[in-house]
């Protein structure tokens, strides 16, 4: 107590101004390949094109431009929105103080993919032209070397001169790179080298991939210009979408739903996919590339979704399965937050888990080839007990435990004369373990009051451990006195091919 009284506080000064360079170096990091880079410039072209929606001046392209010279390229990304309202602001980290919707999130992305690009911090601009500038007749310009405090920045009024083809207003990013950096987009190439063509048609699959919804409904355009010196070509972008299997697509009326934040949308389909041979790594069967995509306002933020979501992986006879997930919303609280660098979402937000919870409420994943051999063969033999005379109950998928609130479903259940024989089937060989499941059911039967007289393991072949444990168990007795009846027969006894 009566060091408290003698205590005292005085100030002392503390500089904590990062080292712009170090700084620099380290935010580079974020990203895994140019296409997640350029993608933070796009991804502030459109915010911008949708917070100023519906006014005439705008033009509302992104037009990026590779121009390779040797080891070198030249980037550009160009849009004909309204300019960069608050250009300090849009250099400083973590500046959030003129989002304009929930594509501007962190405030990290320009400087992140900047820094991603142009590593050494020597070659980089970035031109913008609001109303206000187009009334003087000027541009405002922002180069490189990063800075960090007031007026450190190397930042100067440029009048007379407008770089930008789009529009009168907008927003010019210039910045250099090595063919190295081209290459992060294909890095498992070590055989044979992808040419400076090839990894520009990956970088626009990525791009058509990641914008594919935004493409499509008209908000925004992409165009890509490219030259080597010798060819140069130039396109507008076309959405990239999956090939669905005939039959197997399941849309779901768009829900409103609350993640914990407010109302969103969810736009949900679901089904298999083909294998479109033009691709290189999107909808391509693939581990990779199947399973859930989980989309914001239209653009990606992550893919191959899976374990994730239902807590197991996929068998591979499964890879065709693919479940697009759109949410939409003008509200930034009512998403799950994304990573920094926005290549997915933060694993520990509750509103993320909410969404994996409303997935597995209302997407039916298909069933592996495994099961679907096994569901084919317990189909048939359901049949032929059905033929079976005096047989009065078939049952596939029978729950047991239901009185102590459970439902553990049984692989079939058959009931003759008032004795019920269960069956538990293996499409291949059965293991000892599949006894003791039978076991579980045997129990269920007996604490639910169903007369269970007979147990069988039905399987392509039994190994003599799951014979001599059989064998054993029916020397025992279950919870209600009476011995244990298991038997094992193979599907051929029965009479049942696959
Ligand atoms: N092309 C553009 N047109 C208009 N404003 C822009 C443009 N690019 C950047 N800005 C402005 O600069 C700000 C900072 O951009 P930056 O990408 O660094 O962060 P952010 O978009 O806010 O967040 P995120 O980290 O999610 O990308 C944006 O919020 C926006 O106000
Ligand atoms: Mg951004």
């Amino acid at each position: 107590m009566n060091d408290m009284i003698d205590m005292k506080e005085e100030q002392f000064e503390l500089d904590n101004t990062p080292d712009a360079e170090n700084l620099w170096k380290a935010i580079g990091g974020s990203f895994s390949n140019i296409s997640q880079a350029i993608s933070e410039f796009v991804d502030d072209s459109i915010s911008n094109f949708r917070r100023n929606w519906g006014k005439a001046t705008m033009v509302r392209t992104v037009r990026l431009t590779l121009h390779a010279c040797g080891e070198k390229v030249d980037i550009t990304v160009e849009d004909g929105g309204t300019g960069i309202r608050n250009l300090a602001n849009a250099m400083t980290l973590a500046g959030q103080a003129d989002k304009e919707t929930p594509l501007n999130e962190h405030g990290y992305g320009l400087k992140h993919a900047l820094a991603y690009v142009d590593a050494k911090g020597s070659g980089w601009e970035v031109a913008t032209r609001t109303e206000e500038d187009l009334k003087h007749n000027r541009c405002q310009v922002v180069k490189s070397p990063y800075a960090i405090g007031k007026g450190k920045l190397n930042s100067v009024y440029r009048t007379g001169w407008w770089p930008a083809h789009l529009g009168p207003t907008g927003t010019m990013i210039s910045v250099s790179c090595s063919m190295e950096m081209l290459r992060t987009l294909c890095p498992e190439d070590n055989e044979k080298q992808k040419t400076f063509w090839q990894l520009v048609d990956i970088l626009e699959e990525d791009l058509r991939y990641t914008y594919a919804n935004i493409l499509y409904n008209g908000e925004a355009e992409i165009e890509l210009v490219v030259s080597d010196g010798k060819t140069s070509r130039q396109k507008k972008l076309k959405p990239l979408f999956p090939q669905w299997e005939t039959g197997t697509l399941q849309e779901l009326p768009v829900q409103k739903y609350d993640l914990g934040g407010g109302s969103i949308q969810i736009h949900c389909r679901y089904g298999s996919i083909c294998t479109d041979k033009n691709n290189y790594s999107h909808y391509i069967r693939s581990m990779d590339a199947s399973g859930v995509e989980i989309r914001i306002n239209g653009r990606v933020i992550e893919h191959g979704l899976i374990k994730q979501v239902w807590g197991r992986s996929i068998h591979n006879s499964q890879n065709a399965f693919l479940a697009q997930i759109d949410l939409q919303t003008d509200s930034w609280d009512a998403l799950p937050s994304t990573k920094n660098a926005k290549n997915g979402f933060r694993e520990e937000d509750p509103r993320l888990r909410k969404l994996f919870r409303w997935i597995r409420a209302n997407v039916q994943l298909p069933p592996s080839s495994r099961e679907t051999k096994e569901q084919k063969l317990l189909a048939q033999l359901a049949e032929k007990k059905r033929a079976v005379p005096g047989m009065t109950r078939v049952a596939q998928e029978e729950g047991v435990f239901r009185t102590i609130g459970l439902n553990e479903r049984v692989d079939l259940l058959t009931a003759q004369g008032g004795a019920v024989t269960i069956f538990e089937g293996k499409a291949g060989q059965t293991k000892t373990r599949d006894v003791y499941q039978m076991m579980m059911y045997w129990h269920g039967c007996v604490q639910d009051g169903i007369p269970v007289a007979e147990a069988v393991l039905i399987g392509e072949r039994h190994t003599k451990a799951v014979r001599r444990l059989i064998q054993h168990i029916n020397g025992m007795l279950g919870p209600d006195g009476r011995p244990y009846c298991f038997r094992a027969v193979t599907w051929a006894e029965e009479g049942i091919t696959a």
